[in-house]
């Protein structure tokens, strides 16, 4: 079977969609848990309230070609998959692999929207191309917002373990 660009750009919505949905399953779990770390907590904050607008443009645009949402293929996410597991399993540096997992899977995302973008162009549906631009652009604000906090992160971490205080999330 010959698959057509209208076809495999359907995929990449729906995948992207899923992926937004992980998104905000990984976001809304740790936000609860980041009493010691106000600038990650605002970070992420924010970001779940840009998900919601980016989940509902990948909606409309399932509804505008008659497609419905599916849900993510098992081991889509394969190694970021994996890395996010990591990070929720509770540790004394639980923080730290947060850090780390949500550095990489906006770097996930932004790749996910470029080459959605891509398959938008080939197949000629470019009516939401404005609208998925935006969602890129708010995955690279993300990406830099979360990897300028790894440093400070660390620190209020260090500081907060050599002090004997409750440091891991
Ligand atoms: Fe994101």
């Amino acid at each position: 079977m010959t698959l057509d660009a209208r076809t495999i750009y359907v995929t990449a919505l729906k995948n992207t969609h899923a992926l937004e949905l992980q998104a905000l399953q990984i976001m809304e779990r740790q936000v609860e848990r980041l009493e010691n770390y106000p600038d990650m907590e605002a970070a992420l904050r924010r970001h779940i309230r840009e998900t919601h607008g980016q989940r509902d443009r990948l909606e409309e645009a399932l509804a505008s070609l008659s497609e419905s949402p599916s849900a993510l293929k098992e081991g889509f996410l394969g190694f970021v998959g994996n890395m996010m597991a990591i990070a929720h399993v509770p540790a004394q540096d639980e923080i730290l692999k947060n850090a780390f997992a949500n550095q990489a899977f906006e770097n996930f995302e932004i790749a996910a929207y470029t080459s959605l973008l891509t398959l938008g162009e080939a197949a000629g549906q470019t009516a939401h191309k404005a609208a998925f631009t935006m969602s890129l652009r708010e995955e690279e604000g993300m990406a830099k917002a979360v990897a300028d906090l790894v440093a400070p992160t660390t620190q209020r971490y260090l500081d907060l373990t050599l002090r004997g205080e409750s440091a891991s999330h």
